[in-house]
């Protein structure tokens, strides 16, 4: 949420567009919405694999334990924008490239699934493929 204001000074631009965008990462699904709902002429493929992070075991397993809970108030949350979302469930490493294999290209795409390092890098890189001309990451 703290990055709303600098969200919508980049998005404002495709408001009146039809934008098509790219989720790694959707938990319970506050950034689609977000998405969804400032972009209302807008798509969005959602990635996840529902099966958590390392940063979630590392808070205490909560999250670890509840993800199937967390996937079903994502699909309970984003059910009244249901045919503008595409739901992909899986590790980016393998929706990604099968993203690609159906050349599919998004005009936003936005990279939170796992956080570490080499996680992050290897989903803007797979993501990279992905992004149209003008795009945004
Ligand atoms: C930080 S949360 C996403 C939060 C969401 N974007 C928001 O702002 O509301 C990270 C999510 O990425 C997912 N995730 C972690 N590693 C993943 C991977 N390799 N492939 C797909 N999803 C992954 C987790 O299951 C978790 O739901």
């Amino acid at each position: 949420s703290h990055h709303l204001n600098l969200w919508e000074e980049f998005l404002r631009d495709r408001i009146d567009t039809a934008t098509a965008v790219l989720e790694i990462g959707s938990f319970e699904g506050r950034s689609a919405l977000f998405f969804l709902q400032f972009l209302p002429k807008s798509r969005i493929t959602c990635v996840d694999s529902f099966q958590g992070s390392e940063e979630h075991v590392e808070r205490g397993s909560e999250y670890e334990s509840d993800m199937a809970e967390v996937e079903r108030r994502f699909d309970q949350n984003l059910m009244p924008f249901a045919d503008r979302v595409e739901k992909r469930k899986g590790c980016s490493v393998v929706v990604l490239p099968a993203l690609a294999a159906e050349q599919r290209l998004y005009d936003v795409i936005y990279v939170d699934g796992d956080h570490s390092a080499v996680s992050t890098y290897t989903d803007a890189r797979l993501g990279w493929d992905l992004l149209d001309k003008d795009g945004l990451m």
